[in-house]
């Protein structure tokens, strides 16, 4: 199908990711809720921000943060009714905001009524919803993703005396998607959300849908399989709806799942991430330009998710054992900030709060699991840092309080007040990144001075072109670019709106601060 320009706006979407319960509390029981976040929409707007993500709101026990669903179409009592996410999603869109939400297809609860129907019995009509197994020597190779609390993949079920199949917590068995009941119930899930108005799903935990025996049980063409089909019932049904894939693979299988343009619009870099991390800390651009080589095309019509961090660890799952080593070593001295294959630690203590390389919300790594990255939001230096009007022993995560990253000194209300604070300086980022659509349509080309702490690559679209240059290192820099090709043109640097010298037949020497960077359109005047 060919997809008209406006039903590409994930293309250049600036995606908010956003958990209901950090956001803001309107009922003042500790946690945040629909008609709180409905009140942040300002916030939101003002920011820039086009997309919001919202994390799992379904009725849930929450051991998983909400990752383990026991309805999918309903909203868990403490964000509110349906009917407030309703009026969400309305105000929402009124501002021009999409919202995405999440849809976990691999696992639910042990809770769901699905489950407990099928473990109820062996001859249960459910029975076949889920992948039982009189005994748990099947698919032995797979490995288990949550290494620090998982044993095995298989969970044994006292009532109905067999295993069923967990690639996550034994609270949440696997679907069986070799069972078409399964995949309808699903596409229903969707169908309830899209006829509401969603604008997409990020799907979670893709690779993992459906096991075949002397395989790793990921990434199978069975799995591809039944992406096509959800995809091909969207487009045909809910056109200019979008969906994201959470396949934490390496860049060749990740890209499979854009298939011919008929799986995955999006889906999230993951092996870029942590070389984005490994670069800063090497003062050298290797990391970044080696992955982005590796990164095979996609089509046009698919779009990556470039990100730094989320909701769960830093996972170092597509790095090798050398590279997670030296990773732990920098930013994970504590064995404490480390889970799984990955550090629970937020971006700023991460790069020790120093504005140059980015400053934000710190994180509490003695709260268990992830729930150190998901302390509630802080809007001021106020009663529970306006989050909520709860008793502070009521909030659902207390609040992050240390001096140099407690809500008294981080809050968005004292940096509204200052032109020069973080949240002023993403606005306008945010506002220039949104001035030209080569940043994020364009191909890339990447310079390669001599000067290895120098990132910088020139991005084009049409006639237009974006030269990028980054300083990866804690001091000064000068670089030597060779911009022979570009002769003629003069760098206009995209902040300020300030001509630099006309690029000639020498190489170009540019200087940099620490972490400095500047983003030039190049323009033949
Ligand atoms: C995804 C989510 C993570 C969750 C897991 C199991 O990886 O990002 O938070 O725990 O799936 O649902
Ligand atoms: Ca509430």
């Amino acid at each position: 199908m060919a997809a008209s320009p406006e039903s590409l706006w994930y293309k250049d979407a600036i995606i908010y990711q956003l958990h209901v319960r950090t956001f803001c509390d309107s009922n003042g029981d500790g946690i945040g809720d629909f008609p709180g976040l409905m009140q942040k929409l300002d916030y939101l707007q003002e920011l820039g921000v086009n997309v919001i993500w919202l994390l799992p709101f379904f009725p849930s026990p929450l051991r998983d943060d909400g990752y383990d669903i026991s309805d999918y179409t309903a909203v868990h009592p403490s964000y509110g009714l349906l009917e407030d996410f309703k009026a969400f999603l309305a105000a929402a869109h009124d501002r021009g905001m999409r919202i995405i939400i999440e849809l976990v297809l691999n696992h639910t609860s042990d809770q769901h009524s699905w489950f407990q129907e099928s473990r109820s019995s062996r001859e249960n009509p459910k029975r076949d919803w889920y992948v039982w197994s009189e005994t748990d020597d099947h698919h032995k190779g797979v490995r288990i993703i949550f290494v620090d609390t998982e044993m095995s993949n298989w969970a044994w079920d006292p009532l109905s005396k067999s295993y069923y199949w967990h690639r996550f917590f034994s609270h949440q068995p696997d679907l069986n998607y070799d069972n078409p009941a399964v995949f309808e119930a699903m596409w229903n899930v969707m169908k309830f959300w899209l006829e509401m108005g969603v604008d997409g799903f990020r799907l979670d935990a893709v690779p993992y849908l459906v096991e075949r025996e002397g395989t790793s049980c990921e990434n199978l063409p069975e799995t591809h399989a039944i992406i096509r089909e959800l995809r091909k019932r969207v487009d045909q049904e809910y056109p200019g709806k979008m969906l994201l894939a959470e396949a934490n693979q390496w860049p060749s299988d990740v890209c499979l799942y854009f298939g011919e343009a008929d799986e995955f619009h999006m889906a999230f870099h993951f092996p870029l991430m942590p070389r984005m991390f490994m670069s800063v800390q090497l003062e050298d651009r290797k990391p970044i330009v080696e992955i982005l080589e590796q990164t095979p095309q996609i089509p046009d019509s698919c779009q990556w998710c470039l990100f730094l961090r989320n909701h769960d660890e830093l996972t170092l799952e597509m790095v090798t054992d050398i590279e997670r080593d030296y990773m732990y070593d920098e930013y994970a001295k504590d064995k404490g900030m480390r889970l799984n294959l990955g550090i629970r630690r937020r971006l700023s203590p991460m790069m020790d709060n120093d504005r140059w390389r980015i400053h934000g919300m710190g994180d509490n790594v003695y709260l268990g699991d992830r729930n150190g990255v998901r302390t509630p939001m802080q809007w001021n230096g106020g009663w529970n840092a306006g989050f909520s009007g709860a008793d502070p022993e009521r909030l659902y995560s207390p609040l992050i309080s240390n001096p140099v990253y407690g809500y008294q000194a981080i809050n968005v209300e004292s940096q509204r007040r200052s032109q020069h604070s973080l949240l002023s300086w993403m606005k306008r980022i945010i506002h220039v990144r949104k001035s030209s659509r080569v940043l994020s349509r364009g191909s890339i080309e990447f310079l390669k001075p001599s000067n290895h702490r120098v990132l910088a690559y020139v991005r084009q679209l049409g006639e237009e072109k974006i030269l990028v240059v980054n300083n990866l290192s804690k001091s000064a820099q000068a670089v030597e670019l060779d911009l022979r090709k570009y002769k003629g043109s003069i760098p206009i640097e995209m902040f300020g709106g300030n001509l630099f010298p006309r690029i000639g037949d020498l190489y170009y020497l540019l200087t940099l601060g620490p972490y400095q960077f500047f983003w030039f359109r190049l323009r033949r005047i």
